[in-house]
């Protein structure tokens, strides 16, 4: 059998193909009860494709959903994980039945995609989100943790303190004996919620096939990562157009989708040629909300670091600690004096313990900052350096010692 394979036929036939708990994900998107015959055409007007989804009643449509499971279930590892895609036409009718099929004590996530729409015809709240009801096989499923980045409200300066209870249970932040506030170590970020903003494809995207109801690679992408590995095995018993076969060849996990005349060859066109269309907000997520100067953003380029947000005087925590302890980075505004921006730095983070202040200053104002300087490492920035460098009289003997830190980490030890 083809690592990536496209079958015609009816999914409750799946178990004559697949071998008994062969599977790791079962990812199904069947006909949402809408009571239509779904159709559309391919940009170029020369396909049709269609497919039926009227029903006689709701006992019909769970009726022919309930038979369908039951049959795809076996087919899972015990480590394997289910996820049912649907919305609010029938979400209430599916999540019964998998509750029914897999158990409520295997009931995981109800996840909401959510997506921006912007054109609402009818009477009432605009329709924006889609659920897909994740159920695991048994407890002992498999799960790759995914981390995200902080949101641009989360005070990340704040949340890297350890924490500890008082005596009457309060959560406070912990201290050393002598009183100073602990670190609690490196954050790695929030992880993944059960609502994933993940954008629609749009009218114009080049993934779009023209397929009525084609959802994303992209999401795909997020299912197949967060509960397989690579040659793992993807069903899709309802599998349209191809998407979840495309997403899971691209991440190198093995695949096998069901579905109609019309489609077939559309998804082996598709596995042929893949497609996909890339999101900024998904790659730029941190950008998106990054309210830092342009000129702040280039100095940390290519640097690991959590912004922040929530703090005037700290713009970036690094992630890379220092001897244990945190790195509060600032970067000197247009208009500040290396004075104001250094003190600022100082006072932003008088209660955060101890930790390593560096200050990327930007003017070359040349003012003796001496007495200020205890616990801040200084960094020009490379426009500043520069300055430096054409305001020399004496280019030859051009002094480095700007370059140097006036602290080094080591020196910080005690400040
Ligand atoms: C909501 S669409 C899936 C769209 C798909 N996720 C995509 O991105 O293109 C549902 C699909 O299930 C197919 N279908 C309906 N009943 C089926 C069955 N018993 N076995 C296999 N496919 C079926 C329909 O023809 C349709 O292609």
């Amino acid at each position: 059998m083809g690592l990536h394979r496209a079958i015609l036929g009816d999914c409750i036939d799946a178990d004559k193909t697949i071998d008994l708990n062969s599977v790791d994900l079962i990812y199904l998107d069947p006909p949402f009860f809408t009571q239509k015959i779904q159709q559309q055409k391919n940009r170029e007007g020369t396909k049709h494709f269609s497919f039926h989804d009227l029903w006689a009643n709701d006992s019909e449509y769970a009726d022919y959903l309930v038979q369908r499971l039951l049959r795809l279930k076996p087919l899972l590892k015990d480590t394997g994980s289910i996820f049912f895609h649907c919305d609010k036409t029938a979400s209430h009718i599916a999540r019964l039945l998998l509750d029914s099929v897999f158990g409520e004590e295997n009931f995981c996530s109800e996840i909401i995609w959510y997506f921006k729409r912007w054109s609402n015809s009818k009477k009432g709240l605009l329709s924006a989100h889609q659920t897909i009801f994740f159920y695991s096989k048994s407890r002992d499923f498999k799960f790759n943790k995914i981390m995200q980045e902080y949101s641009a409200s989360t005070n990340v300066d704040q949340i890297m303190q350890k924490r500890a209870r008082d005596s009457k249970g309060k959560s406070v932040y912990a201290r050393s004996e002598d009183g100073k506030i602990l670190n609690g170590g490196a954050k790695k970020g929030v992880p993944l919620s059960d609502v994933w903003e993940i954008p629609f494809l749009n009218p114009k995207a080049k993934e779009r096939v023209g397929y009525p109801t084609q959802k994303p690679v992209l999401l795909l992408n997020r299912i197949i990562e967060l509960v397989t590995d690579e040659d793992d095995l993807v069903l899709d018993p309802f599998c349209g157009s191809g998407t979840t076969l495309v997403a899971a060849k691209q991440l190198k996990r093995r695949a096998i989708g069901y579905t109609s005349e019309d489609a077939v060859n559309l998804t082996n066109e598709r596995l042929a040629n893949p497609v996909v269309t890339t999101s900024t907000l998904m790659e730029n997520g941190r950008e998106s909300y990054n309210q830092h100067s342009k000129e702040a953003r280039e100095i940390l380029n290519g640097i690991d670091y959590t912004p922040v947000h929530r703090n005037s005087g700290i713009d970036a925590l690094l992630k890379h600690e220092i001897d244990g302890r945190p790195v509060f980075l600032r970067i000197q505004k247009q208009g500040e004096t290396t004075l104001d921006s250094l003190v600022s730095l100082k006072r932003s983070t008088k209660t955060k313990g101890e930790c390593i202040r560096i200050l990327i200053k930007t003017s070359a104002d040349s003012v003796d900052l001496s007495e200020y300087l205890e616990g801040v490492y200084i960094i020009p920035s490379t426009s500043c350096l520069l300055h430096d460098f054409l305001s020399t009289g004496d280019r030859q003997k051009q002094d480095t010692s700007s370059q140097k830190p006036s602290k080094t980490p080591a020196d910080l030890k005690s400040p």
